[in-house]
């Protein structure tokens, strides 16, 4: 297939939500409408312990490295869909907000009890930076949930995003019944019962026919009708041009765990979603079809597993196409790398999968020479933008067990900071190092390496630390004052910027009425 095909058909996507929202369950059934699992499992193994016997899991077997999850590639109708995933739980860290920065859309699911949660917010203000187009499911419409018109209500206060319901629902918890399509005029019907397979529906066309009146209930029907009338006043209709502006986001429900709704979800993502948008190579805009392959890695995965001590750096190819043995440069380095093993993630077909296009991910084995960041082409001098480092919300300070590994705790930490599984700060007025991080995980992470890849053991102590900011201002001499009466707050982190750890959001506050002239920045470009 011509190339350019092949990359039009690419959707590459993330799930964002608060964790227990239902993103797992989700993935699970997205997997079984891509065939690549005949019954829904479960993905990761949870309360129940259990792992999925998908094809992820032996391919973890396989490659000895835990890739599971991190990358799911599936065809779905005409389309080829890639699914990025989102460390959610304990394992949150800023690489779930930097995956955000390697796709072309998401999926934002909502619990229908909860309505809009904290972890949202904070990952929806990441696909703000790039006005990333959001599709909504709003879950578990099988339990006694809120108002869906005061879950809309919240979810366009508190995300200041347009909500277009495509679906609605009719009835919860016990009393679900299924969901009206407003585009297509046709109800949809939920079994019970089906959760592990692909659902066999009943569908009525027309929402004034008598059949829906027998199917739903009567009172069912005209309580649909007369909020649709409700809703349709008060909502927006579907606008692809604003979807894709990332100003309105249709809107889907349905139960993932009954496997209802979640495949009119994923029609609208393959219909609606852009394909590979160009990018922003620092020199040009860098268009998905041209013939050169170009990339940038977003995250680095490095394995908790001693006897593997090889880190993954997964690129986001943004132009072109990747072949087995392709000849790529590392253009922060100027270094020319030949690609004969790199890891592609089409599930089912891998042993075949020998090229990937723009819009996919591949999987490079790293050694410790690729950062967060660094762009790989055939050979131009690019520079992909937009791929930041977050200000971190957890902080530890880190106390040497044995004091004269200072030195390698230091080298330690440059490193892995530049790789991107850690932020270091060092403090203007003593000699502490201080760690920041946007997930518990992290830390327990950074010690284990420090310990097995540098030989330092270290422990972490409370630091009155509570939020860090980078800081700019437009001429020098600003920046040199603004040392001076701030230095007690002040550090260098990693790569030698200014940052400002304010000991509480009061003091960070405070702080930004005093010095006007300085931007408190809560993303760094790397
Ligand atoms: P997450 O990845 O977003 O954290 O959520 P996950 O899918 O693991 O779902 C969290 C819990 O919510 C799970 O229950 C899951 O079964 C349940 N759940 C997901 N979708 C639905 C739904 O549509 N309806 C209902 N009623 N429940 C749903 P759990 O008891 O925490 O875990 P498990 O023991 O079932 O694995």
């Amino acid at each position: 297939m011509n190339p350019s095909d092949e990359i039009h058909k690419r959707r590459t996507f993330a799930i964002i939500s608060h964790p227990d929202a239902g993103k797992t369950t989700i993935t699970e059934k997205l997997l079984l409408y891509g065939n690549q699992i005949r019954m829904a499992g479960t993905v990761k193994g949870k309360k129940s312990g259990l792992h999925a016997t998908s094809d992820w899991m032996e391919m973890e077997k396989e490659r000895g490295i835990s890739v599971t999850t991190s990358v799911m590639q599936f065809p779905y109708a005409d389309a080829t869909v890639n699914l990025l995933d989102t460390p959610g739980h304990a394992d949150f860290s800023e690489d779930t907000y930097r995956t955000l920065t390697a796709v072309d859309s998401a999926l934002m699911v909502i619990d229908a009890a909860k309505g809009v949660e904290e972890r949202t917010v904070k990952l929806m203000e990441v696909c703000r930076l790039r006005d990333t187009p959001i599709l909504t499911f709003i879950n578990k419409l099988d339990r006694d949930v809120r108002d869906p018109i005061e879950v809309l209500d919240e979810i366009e206060d508190v995300l200041k995003i347009e909500c277009a319901p495509v679906t609605w629902p009719i009835g919860m918890g016990k009393s679900f019944k299924g969901v009206y399509n407003l585009l297509r005029d046709t109800t949809v019907l939920y079994k019970t019962g089906q959760g592990h397979t692909i659902q066999d529906v009943r569908e009525v066309k027309g929402l004034n026919n008598p059949e829906l009146d027998e199917a739903v209930g009567a009172d069912y029907a005209q309580e649909l009708r007369d909020t649709l009338e409700l809703v349709q006043g008060a909502s927006h209709d579907f606008d692809l041009e604003r979807f894709r502006a990332g100003q309105l986001t249709p809107v889907f429900f349905g139960t993932a765990l009954g496997n209802f709704g979640v495949d009119h979800m994923l029609d609208g993502l393959v219909q609606w979603a852009p394909a590979p948008l160009p990018r922003d190579g620092g020199e040009r805009q860098v268009q998905p079809d041209e013939a050169k392959m170009t990339g940038f890695v977003f995250k680095i995965q490095a394995n908790m597993d001693p006897r593997h001590r090889d880190r993954i750096a997964f690129l986001r190819i943004c132009s072109g196409r990747y072949h087995k043995g392709i000849k790529l440069k590392q253009c922060r380095t100027g270094k020319d790398l030949r690609l004969g093993d790199a890891l592609t993630f089409l599930a089912g077909e891998r042993d075949n999968v020998e090229e990937a296009f723009a819009g996919d991910i591949i999987g490079l084995h790293n050694h410790g020479t690729i950062q967060i960041g660094d762009t790989f082409t055939e050979g131009e001098d690019l520079r992909f933008t937009g791929i930041p480092h977050f200000a971190p919300e957890l902080f530890q300070r880190v106390v040497l067990n044995d004091p004269l590994k200072s030195k390698q705790l230091h080298k330690g930490l440059t490193q892995l900071a530049e790789e991107g599984a850690t932020q270091v700060f060092f403090p203007l007025r003593n000699n502490d190092v201080v760690l920041g991080a946007v997930g518990t995980l992290q830390f327990d992470v950074v010690a284990a390496r420090l310990k097995g890849e540098y030989g330092v053991d270290c422990r972490y102590e409370p630091v009155s630390v509570s939020t860090a900011r980078w800081v700019e201002a437009d001429s020098d001499r600003e920046l040199e004052n603004f040392e001076r009466k701030a230095y007690d707050h002040l550090a260098r982190d990693g790569a030698g910027h200014l940052t400002y750890l304010a000991p509480t959001r009061v003091n960070l506050q405070l702080a930004r009425e005093r010095h006007p002239e300085i931007r408190f920045r809560e993303t760094r470009e790397i």
